[in-house]
């Protein structure tokens, strides 16, 4: 229970890999916000069913979307009446699965543009919301989601792998930033895994379903279970020295 106590928002936390990082992180005795403009309060409900019995966690669900400056505000101000302040946040919103896929030059230029609203200035709003509390309480964890697509030059998704690109630099920048704060940032960059968003939109995906696997040392589908290890490592006491790291988790494809 290495993070008994501790306030974490994860962002885009109702579904996929957000949801699996959030159960772990209350399993490990954080206070969780769910923080997503879908199923928000839902999902609290319904990890607060699944915690083990006498577990002092608890799981608040908000409705936010972090690609606006004022649901991010209110969000955090709910976060503040309702805990006092956060510790840690998991920037893990983002669009992806519904990305069009395809040449760059079809890309439509409203989606890139959304693609980085959610993807980059949401993380970016995300994060000054939580760090005057963060300085208040002496310290905190910020962990980005990433992609594994970056290291690999991954095509047919340009505005999302170049959003995922900026996350890896953001994740650098701001730990220097923070450093004498002792707010820690870093990064995680999933490979292709097997979220809800994913299943969802599978038509989509069919070769790399077929293929992510096989291109993998240890040669198995990714499943969200398999980031919530990392984000823990990550958010608590282990990494207490690790800041501005991109720490890739896809079984060995990408060697970053
Ligand atoms: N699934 C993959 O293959 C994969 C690979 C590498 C990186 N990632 C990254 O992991 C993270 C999670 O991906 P996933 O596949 O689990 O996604 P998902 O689609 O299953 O879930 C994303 C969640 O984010 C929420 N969300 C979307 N826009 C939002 C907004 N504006 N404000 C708040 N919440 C919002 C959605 O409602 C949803 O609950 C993303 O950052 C993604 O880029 C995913």
């Amino acid at each position: 229970m290495e993070l008994l106590g501790k306030v974490a928002i994860v962002t885009g936390g109702a579904s996929g890999i957000g949801r699996a990082i959030a159960a772990e992180l209350a399993r490990a005795g954080a206070h969780i916000v769910i923080a997503d403009v879908t199923r928000a309060e839902e999902t609290a409900a319904e990890l607060t069913a699944a915690l083990p019995d006498g577990t002092s966690s608890r799981v608040l669900g908000r409705h936010a979307d972090v690609s606006s400056e004022h649901s991010v505000e209110e969000m955090m101000g709910e976060v503040r009446r309702h805990f006092g302040g956060v510790d840690i946040l998991v920037n893990n919103a983002a669009l992806f699965a519904e990305t069009t896929g395809g040449p760059f030059e079809t890309i439509p230029l409203d989606e890139w543009r959304r693609v980085f609203e959610v993807n980059v200035l949401g993380t970016y709003l995300c994060s000054r919301a939580v760090t005057g509390s963060m300085r208040e309480r002496g310290g905190g964890a910020i962990v980005n989601l990433a992609s594994g697509t970056v290291f690999k030059g991954v095509p047919w998704r340009l505005h999302y792998v170049t959003s995922k690109g900026a996350i890896v630099a953001f994740t650098r920048s701001l730990a220097s930033e923070l450093g004498p704060d002792n707010i820690r940032v870093n990064a995680i960059a999933p490979g292709f895994t097997m979220s809800d968003g994913v299943l969802a939109n599978a038509d989509e995906f069919t070769d790399s379903i077929r293929r992510s696997a096989s291109s993998r040392s240890l040669a198995r589908d990714e499943v969200p279970a398999d980031l919530a290890g990392a984000a823990r490592f990550l958010c608590g006491p282990g990494a207490g020295f690790v800041t501005g790291q991109t720490l890739v988790v896809d079984g060995g494809s990408a060697f970053h």
